[in-house]
């Protein structure tokens, strides 16, 4: 073995008919369908059939998969105690769903991969929202199985029926970012099932990489930073002190796209219809990211830095009134959709994924004794 590819840039370790992107025209297909088309027109539960099995389902086919998915949302009260005790301790909620995801689903016993993956992303938004209402010094609010999944969410959140407005901007969010290719989260999940592992863990583990700021924790410090330069009103001098002080700005900036992340232009036009005309915020935003991407390309010249997901991820949750401290565990809500197919899709065809690494410690260190060193 020759040199060491740090990040796996470029390296391909699976063939996969989920999603793909053409990182310098700013593409995304998912399942087949246009990123834009995808997450602008279907149900949520439109878009986990068609990766579950790689087509549109019918009408009928359509009801049985919403019956299946809402049927499996419950959460037990032993789950809803560790909830309870992750927010008293104020965990954050990516914490309690990764608590949340391994308690909730004790039962998935690995017989049926499948019907476990189904049960995996039931339960997701079930355990934010419990966890959210505990915070909240409220008590949980059961699933509706007469809602849709991104309608059931946000019920489960505030215990109001959502406006139909708020749903389909959530679902918009929802489908946009349900699958990316092999990013970090799922490359983690495909990883676990790959040992044979279960479903379960796959999830657990890749919420803990979907955790870092690097990849899912992005979207809340972005809206603070939005408020705070909505406050200054000066969005040059906050950028300047960022990039002077060699910090990275959030939400700008991706691995595999060289230009606008295809996924801004969907989440910005469903955020609009959020912000009123008579608060600028919106305004706020969009010049905010003009003068960012000016300012990258004189900071970073060698380097194309453009608007990524996370930014009008932020600007959309907040618009549908998701709270600022569950973003990166709604990000999960959606990605667990696309972690299970992968993981289901590499079990169709499993090889242990077993990369190397490069040795550069001592070879010829000879022992002593604990006394004598
Ligand atoms: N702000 C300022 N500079 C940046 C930014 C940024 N947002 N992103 C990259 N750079 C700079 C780096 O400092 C580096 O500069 P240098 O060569 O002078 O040291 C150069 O660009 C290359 O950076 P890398 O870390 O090699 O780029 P990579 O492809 O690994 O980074 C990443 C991608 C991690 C997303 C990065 O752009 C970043 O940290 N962005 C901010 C955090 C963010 O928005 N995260 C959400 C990502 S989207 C998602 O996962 C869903």
């Amino acid at each position: 073995m020759t040199g060491v590819n740090r990040g796996l840039d470029g390296v391909a370790v699976a063939e996969t008919r989920l999603s793909t992107m053409d990182g310098e025209a700013g593409e995304l297909i998912i399942g087949g369908f246009p990123v834009e088309e995808l997450a602008d027109d279907a149900t949520f539960e439109e878009t986990l059939y068609l990766l579950f099995h790689d087509r549109l389902p019918d009408a009928g086919e359509l009801s049985e998969f919403r019956t299946d998915l809402a049927a499996r949302r419950e959460i037990g009260d032993e789950v809803l105690a560790v909830l309870q005790r992750a927010a008293d301790e104020e965990k954050p909620a990516m914490d309690a769903l990764r608590m949340g995801a391994a308690a909730a689903n004790l039962g998935v016993d690995g017989d049926d991969p499948e019907s476990d993956a189904l049960r995996v992303v039931a339960t997701f938004p079930t355990i934010v929202a419990a966890y959210w209402r505990y915070r909240e010094g409220n008590e949980p609010i059961a699933p509706d199985p007469d809602l849709r999944h991104a309608a059931n969410y946000l019920y489960m959140l505030t215990g109001e029926r959502p406006e139909e407005s708020a749903v389909r901007g959530l679902e918009t969010y929802l489908n946009a970012v349900v699958d990316h290719g092999l990013n970090a989260s799922t490359f983690t999940a495909r990883v676990v099932v790959s040992t044979e592992s279960d479903v379960v863990s796959a999830a657990t583990a890749a919420v803990g990489t979907l955790k870092g700021p690097l990849h899912g924790g992005a979207p809340g410090p972005v809206l603070d930073m939005l408020k705070s330069v909505h406050a200054s009103d000066d969005p040059e001098a906050y950028v300047r002190e960022k990039l002077e002080a060699d910090e990275r700005l959030m939400g700008f900036g991706h691995r595999i796209y060289r230009v606008r992340d295809p996924r801004a232009a969907v989440l910005e036009s469903a955020a609009e219809q959020f912000y009123d005309d008579d608060d600028d915020f919106f305004e706020t935003i969009t010049e905010f990211e003009d003068v960012a991407v000016e300012l990258l390309a004189e900071y970073k010249p060698d380097r194309d830095l453009e608007t990524n997901v996370e930014f009008y991820t932020a600007a959309l949750l907040h618009g549908v009134g998701v709270p600022q401290e569950l973003f990166p565990a709604t990000f999960g809500v959606s990605r667990v959709g696309g972690w299970m197919a992968h993981a289901l899709e590499q079990l169709e065809d499993n090889r242990l994924i077993r990369p190397e690494s490069r040795y550069t410690g001592d070879r010829n260190r000879s022992w002593t004794p604990v006394d004598e060193r």
